[in-house]
């Protein structure tokens, strides 16, 4: 298939493209760049691309895809409230454009990176399926949640959209983040000796490897489209949540060395449920997502030592999506509305 992908560039996207091109379709990236040479490692894959913001592009890029997989967006909470108009104009008001743009242009399939973030705040103790509740408690949430509700009635026999609700992400990436829990903990014991936890160390997080993140989209868009024509799905496994004082254990035994200690004034994260994946599972059995967090914390530990990596490094621009936004804002390459500056 010929698949335009979206956000290309970004921690999942430079994951999912050799992903998608091993398995034989042909890949057009689109991304603005926001995180040109953040980067963890070589490995970007150099596919045809639309250097081209999202809100700005018309119809004709769109002609001849067989399938959008839509995944550019201010991709995390802090990031998302950094401006929340800014939030809901390119992950919500952007990505459902985007989305009747494809219609428009004849193509069949969009998937649509979602995330379990759009759960928040779970009432009571229960694994949320996909008919639970949505009760998103930040713009980046609410934009998820808005993007499915104005996405799934444009479906029809020509255009089947589907959702992938990602649990929390993690793994090694050429474009690694470190605003990622597993991720963070992992590069503060390498790189400090210390498991530092922000909160009480209680939330509930689901959390899946982006490895399995990418083997979903792939399951997805290969799938009979009557399996998949407007359904949202977990993305992870059922028995893949834990909370973050667990993920921490992990974290101390895997790095020789470190113990564990709690942030001051780490309160509850408001942030916390639990996921059941089930429903992919079942769905579609040729989705087998094949890490754990424990062999997540092992890959991400060993790739940490491998690179040298320093908390200097681990806490600038490069891994930290915010930073890097506020600094292409005060170097003035990009403006309030995160729209480049034309020199
Ligand atoms: N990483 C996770 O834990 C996770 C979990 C659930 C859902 N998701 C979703 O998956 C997607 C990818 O996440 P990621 O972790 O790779 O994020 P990322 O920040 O690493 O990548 C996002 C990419 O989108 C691009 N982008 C942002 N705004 C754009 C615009 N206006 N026009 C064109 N390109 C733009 C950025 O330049 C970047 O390369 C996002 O939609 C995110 O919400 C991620």
């Amino acid at each position: 298939m010929k698949v335009l992908v979206t956000g290309h560039t970004g921690y999942i996207g430079a994951v999912l493209v050799p992903m998608l091109r091993t398995a034989g379709h042909e890949v057009v990236g689109l991304d603005t760049e926001f995180f040109a040479g953040c980067d963890f490692s070589d490995g970007l894959a150099e596919v045809p691309t639309l250097r081209a913001d999202l809100r700005e592009i018309g119809v004709e890029a769109l002609a001849g895809f067989d399938a959008v997989l839509h995944l550019a967006a201010l991709s995390n909470d802090p990031l998302g409230d950094l401006n929340p108009d800014c939030t809901y104009d390119i992950n919500h008001r952007a990505s459902v454009r985007l989305a009747r743009l494809a219609k428009e242009a004849g193509v069949g399939r969009f998937l649509f990176s979602s995330s379990c973030s759009l759960y928040g705040v779970a009432a009571g103790d229960g694994l949320l399926a996909e008919d639970a509740a949505f009760n998103p408690v930040t713009a980046y949430g609410t934009s998820k949640v808005r993007v499915e509700q104005d996405v799934s009635p444009l479906a029809d026999e020509t255009f089947s959209p589907t959702f992938l609700r990602n649990a929390t992400a993690y793994g090694v990436s050429p474009r690694l983040r470190g605003d990622l829990v597993v991720n963070n903990l992992v590069a503060f014991a390498y790189t400090t000796g210390e498991v530092l936890i922000a909160s009480d160390g209680t939330p509930w997080r689901p959390l899946v490897h982006i490895e399995d993140i990418s083997r979903a989209f792939l399951a997805v868009l290969q799938a009979p489209r009557e399996l998949v024509h407007n359904q949202s799905f977990n993305v992870g496994r059922t028995a893949e949540n834990y909370q973050i004082r667990d993920v921490a254990d992990m974290v101390k035994d895997v790095v020789p060395g470190s113990r564990i200690r709690y942030a001051e004034g780490g309160g509850p994260d408001p942030r916390c449920y639990r996921v059941n994946c089930d429903k992919i599972a079942r769905t579609l059995p040729e989705f087998r997502p094949q890490w754990t967090v424990r062999r997540g914390v092992e890959q991400l530990y060993g790739a940490f030592k491998e690179h040298g990596l320093t908390i200097d490094e681990f806490q600038s621009t490069k891994y930290l999506r915010l930073k890097q936004i506020k600094k292409l804002q005060a170097e003035q390459r990009i403006d309030e509305t995160l729209r480049w500056i034309r020199a």
